[in-house]
């Protein structure tokens, strides 16, 4: 299948349509598992989505929600971790959000058995409705890099150097670990939605949707999957 492409006119757009997804979805099945990214692209996803779950009156309080991925080492106070952006993004604006809002502990004394214990949960959720994913620079989804295994699972993994250079919120000394769902568990979910936004992401969209399936490009495993699509701004497209 290949990988469908939803081009709109500007960033704000592209997290409005995204948003509108998850409100619609979140309201037909209040009870959805929904698969998390972070990053600074999906930040206004989150905003609009709280907005529009509000002005909608969709029901906020029965989602379960799986992210992706976190570094290891950093602690859920320090604004570089996705347990920050996330509390800071939407559990604090849920009600009874605890439990039902998971991310890896990256904190956990042995960041292996945390991987094996967050796969076992997703497992036993039932399994992600809808994927929400960014893409990085190099191409990557969660945190597979480029020559990682299409049907890898949730594991350890080494950062690249382009990837630990754009984590800004470190200044300069971002982690060497974190802990990512693999590009097999991705590609279970029964919906994929890939958002990217800016000039910047411009070279890894096309490598993604141009330049065919390659473990080089970890987002082209996409075209595997039966319901993904590439929401993108104009600058994001500029290069297909
Ligand atoms: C991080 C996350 C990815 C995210 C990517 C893009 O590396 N692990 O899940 O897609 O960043 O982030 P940004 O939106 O900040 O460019």
């Amino acid at each position: 299948m290949a990988i469908g492409k939803i081009v709109v006119e500007s960033a704000a757009q592209a997290a409005k349509t995204v948003a509108e997804i998850l409100v619609a979805s979140i309201q037909r099945e209040p009870e959805i598992v929904l698969g998390l990214a972070t990053g600074e692209t999906m930040r206004p996803v989150y905003r609009m989505l709280l907005k529009l779950a509000f002005e909608r009156d969709c029901p906020m309080n029965r989602f379960t929600s799986f992210n992706l991925d976190e570094f290891v080492g950093v602690p859920p106070n320090h604004p570089g971790s996705f347990a920050y952006y996330t509390k800071s993004e939407l559990s604090a604006n849920l009600a009874d959000a605890g439990s039902r809002i998971n991310l890896p502990n990256g904190m956990a004394a042995n960041p292996e058995v945390e991987a094996a214990r967050y796969e076992a949960k997703l497992a036993a959720s039932g399994g992600i409705a809808i994927q929400l994913l960014g893409i990085g620079r190099n191409g990557h989804i969660g945190f597979n890099e480029p020559g990682t295994n299409f049907e890898s699972r949730t594991r350890v993994v080494e950062l690249a150097t382009e990837t630990r250079q754009s984590q800004h919120l470190f200044r300069g000394d971002a982690p060497m670990r974190a802990i990512t769902m693999g590009i097999g568990n991705i590609l279970e979910a029964r919906k994929c939605i890939l958002l990217a936004t800016g000039l910047v992401k411009a070279e890894p969209v096309a490598a993604m949707l141009n330049h065919g399936v390659s473990r080089y490009c970890p987002a082209s495993a996409l075209a595997l999957h039966c319901d993904a699509t590439a929401i993108l701004d104009h600058e994001a497209a500029s290069l297909l």
